[in-house]
């Protein structure tokens, strides 16, 4: 008698194909759910096809209408060419499968992206890939030798395959798309910013650097690396609130009128306030609008200490004081690098955190005079730069005690371009 169990079941051989088909059909589902960037897309997605058809080589092409030219990726190298000078170009063009036997009588077969390791390519398959509206995005490339043919059930689950790719795809692009687009503005804006300010000229830029030279030394992720990023970008954006006549004079300013300057901290937090960050960059506002508050207590506007000051804006408040320092006014040259450091010194464990100070001094020479030199970096000597390189102001920190000469050297080829006349 028939349990209720096997009155459910259903005839075997239909179980293996379905569980087969669907089985690659979540592989690559999962395999192109996971991926948020474009080109870590576009490999994930022919990792996958290369498992599940198998072929012994797939590519995953983008078109890019701007330029009417395919690109791709492979071991995370950025491949690119006009889209009519490859395979699978054309089926992209002709928005529609391609299927060749022997591809190596085709003048398009490309001798870098249509190649095997180890074997001619035999047989060649590419198919379109289109969203949901029917607007076609890029190609799936598959490849095998002469003696792996693709089944007719390949060719017909491809377009399947590629419904679900495509749709992901646009998706991914579409995000990347508006990412780019919200970073370019951030920069824009706030290069706008520093041709306003031309006391300070390029200050935001710089601080930014700086704040991605001491993330890189301090091993940030991606998501911290991005936050103070654009915090650096827009930490003064509060100086629109400053009047010109105040901010933009020829001679430092007065006690009251620093009073006024001071208040830019808070009017950057107020119109960073009202931009609406996703959550992960939510932080963006905290960190710019905290970049002149100090671990003792004693820094504005709010009067925050210690761990009331999150991780970036205490990088960011090394940066911007050093920038500060070393730049040129119309009423101050930059101060001797020495003074610099002692003021660094001094304020190091009352202003600012004595790791991140440890961190921004221990960033190769070269970078930090590039940095320095923003603007005016095409008259460096590339000797000097690779002299720099394995030198740090830590370093030169320490040739004041034990003055080796080869960090006498260093100091002096720093000092060099750092003293040196501005060229227009
Ligand atoms: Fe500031
Ligand atoms: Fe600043």
């Amino acid at each position: 008698m028939k349990t209720s169990t096997d009155a459910l079941a259903v005839p075997k051989t239909d179980i293996t194909l379905d569980r087969n088909q669907l089985r690659q059909i979540l592989q690559l589902s999962h395999a192109v759910n996971g991926s948020m960037s474009p080109a870590y897309l576009v490999q994930q997605m022919a990792r996958a096809m290369e498992e599940i058809v198998p072929c012994m080589c797939c590519y995953v092409w983008v078109y890019d209408s701007a330029s009417g030219e395919m690109w791709s990726y492979r071991d995370n190298v950025r491949l690119q060419t006009q889209a009519d000078h490859i395979l699978s170009g054309r089926a992209f063009l002709e928005k529609q499968q391609l299927h060749l036997s022997h591809p190596a009588e085709d003048s398009l077969l490309h001798e870098e992206y249509d190649r095997l390791d180890g074997a001619r390519v035999g047989h060649y398959l590419a198919h379109p890939l289109f969203d949901a509206q029917g607007n076609a995005l890029g190609v799936m490339q598959l490849m095998n030798s002469a003696i792996h043919p693709f089944s007719g059930s390949v060719m017909d689950m491809l377009g399947e395959w590629a419904l679900l790719a495509g749709g992901r795809l646009r998706a991914v692009l579409e995000l990347h798309q508006w990412q780019q687009a919200f970073y370019s503005f951030s920069d824009v804006l706030s290069e706008t910013l520093d041709t306003r300010d031309y006391i300070t000229s390029g200050h935001s830029r710089r601080v930014t650097l700086y704040a991605m030279e001491v993330a890189q030394q301090m091993n940030l992720n991606v998501g911290q690396r991005r936050r103070l990023q654009l915090a650096a970008l827009l930490h003064d954006i509060g100086k629109l609130g400053i009047p010109e006549l105040i901010l933009l004079q020829k001679k430092r300013p007065g006690e009251d009128e620093y009073e006024i300057i001071r208040r830019h901290a808070q009017i950057t937090r107020q119109i960073l306030s009202r931009i609406q960050f996703p959550d992960r960059l939510r932080e963006v506002v905290d960190i710019a609008a905290m970049h002149h508050e100090k671990l003792d207590g004693s820094g504005y506007p709010a009067g925050r200490r210690g761990d009331e000051i999150p991780l970036g804006a205490k990088i960011l408040a090394v940066c911007d004081v050093f920038d500060a320092l070393t730049s040129r006014r119309p009423y101050a040259d930059r101060r001797p690098l020495e003074e610099v450091m002692e003021i660094l010194e001094k304020e190091t464990g009352s202003a600012f955190e004595p790791f991140i100070v440890y961190h921004f001094k221990n960033m190769p020479l070269s970078r930090l005079i590039q940095i320095l030199e923003y603007g005016h970096t095409e008259h460096f000597d590339g000797e000097d730069l690779r002299r720099l390189d394995d030198h740090t102001l830590n370093d030169l920190a320490r040739a004041d005690g034990i003055a080796t000469p080869v960090l006498e050297e260093i100091k002096q080829i720093f000092n060099h371009y750092y003293t040196r006349a501005y060229r227009g």
